[in-house]
């Protein structure tokens, strides 16, 4: 299973944040936005992942997070010309993924919350073995504004409309979906949207019509944070320190998840954090593999 972050978008929602940098670096209290995603990659176990940004920005990311090394995984990096839609990740990574199943994550989609390693393996396991595609469902407030699933008494999803104007349910599709090596098939065959997107809600029908589509409904006790507005990314990051400094156990920082995973030794990460030394992120990992 290969793994796709998508970073591009101008951002422009969030000016002047966002004029001289990616909205995907942007601070979600104690670290970049992208670490959250990247953290839910490696949960997954999936350690080459490419990541797709804009002409502009694809030197900050190579800067902050090199080639991978520092967390014991494999990035590569490729550029989207113009936001033509999430499922253009699949036509900028048909190299990248070969021949290979793919989890594409949105760079800007904050998850939290429990026995989510588990739930990650298992739909990686769904894949592998029966093919098809699993994505993840969460209730919102305002369902125009999403991707939006529809489902039968048993839970069956039966239909998913792009930010509909009559939603058919309050059930948004969250930006993290796993697939098959059709996807690539499926990406190609799309023509542009309404707003000139290719748009991943069609890739989801596409399996969906081939009764291919997984869809698990995350419930009330997980968290899947926005961070699309000024007041939604400052809410992410109270959430995110509020959480942190109750429990002193720290969400998404990338060291500690490799040091769980077993991408890296005790010695390879306290020679990674040197640059570190004098600041909280530093003591948190040195305590954690002392
Ligand atoms: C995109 C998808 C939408 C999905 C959402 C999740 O929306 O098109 O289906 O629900 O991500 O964040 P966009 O970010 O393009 O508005």
């Amino acid at each position: 299973m290969k793994g796709i972050i998508l970073a591009g978008g101008a951002g422009t929602r969030l000016y002047p944040t966002t004029i001289v940098t990616s909205k995907q670096l942007l601070p979600v209290f104690d670290k970049p936005m992208i670490y959250y995603p990247l953290s839910v990659l490696m949960l997954a176990g999936i350690k080459d992942i490419l990541i797709i940004t804009t002409p502009n920005d694809i030197d900050n990311f190579k800067k902050l997070l090199g080639n991978g090394k520092r967390f014991g995984i494999n990035l590569t990096y490729k550029i989207q010309e113009k936001p033509n839609g999430l499922a253009e990740a699949f036509i900028v990574g048909e190299d990248f993924i070969g021949d290979d199943n793919v989890t594409l994550i949105l760079g800007d989609n904050i998850f939290f919350g429990p026995k989510f390693s588990t739930l990650l393996s298992r739909a990686k396991k769904d894949v592998e073995t029966q093919g098809g595609a699993n994505i993840y469902a969460y209730m919102v407030k305002d369902p125009n504004r999403y991707g939006i699933v529809e489902f039968d008494e048993n839970l069956n999803a039966i239909s998913i409309e792009e930010k509909p104007l009559n939603p058919k349910s309050n059930y948004a599709v969250t930006g993290l979906y796993m697939y098959d090596n059709k996807v690539i098939k499926y990406a190609k065959s799309l023509t542009p949207s309404k707003r000139g997107e290719l748009e991943i809600t069609d890739i989801n029908n596409l399996y969906l019509k081939n009764k291919n589509l997984r869809v698990e409904v995350l419930g009330r006790g997980f968290s899947w944070l926005d961070t699309g507005t000024h007041q939604s990314l400052l809410r992410a990051g109270m959430y995110i320190q509020t959480i942190e400094e109750n429990q002193g156990i720290k969400i998404a920082c990338l060291e500690e998840v490799a040091y769980n995973m077993g991408f890296l030794t005790k010695e390879e990460i306290i020679e990674q954090i040197k640059a570190y030394k004098n600041n909280e992120y530093y003591d948190y990992i040195r305590g954690l593999v002392e």
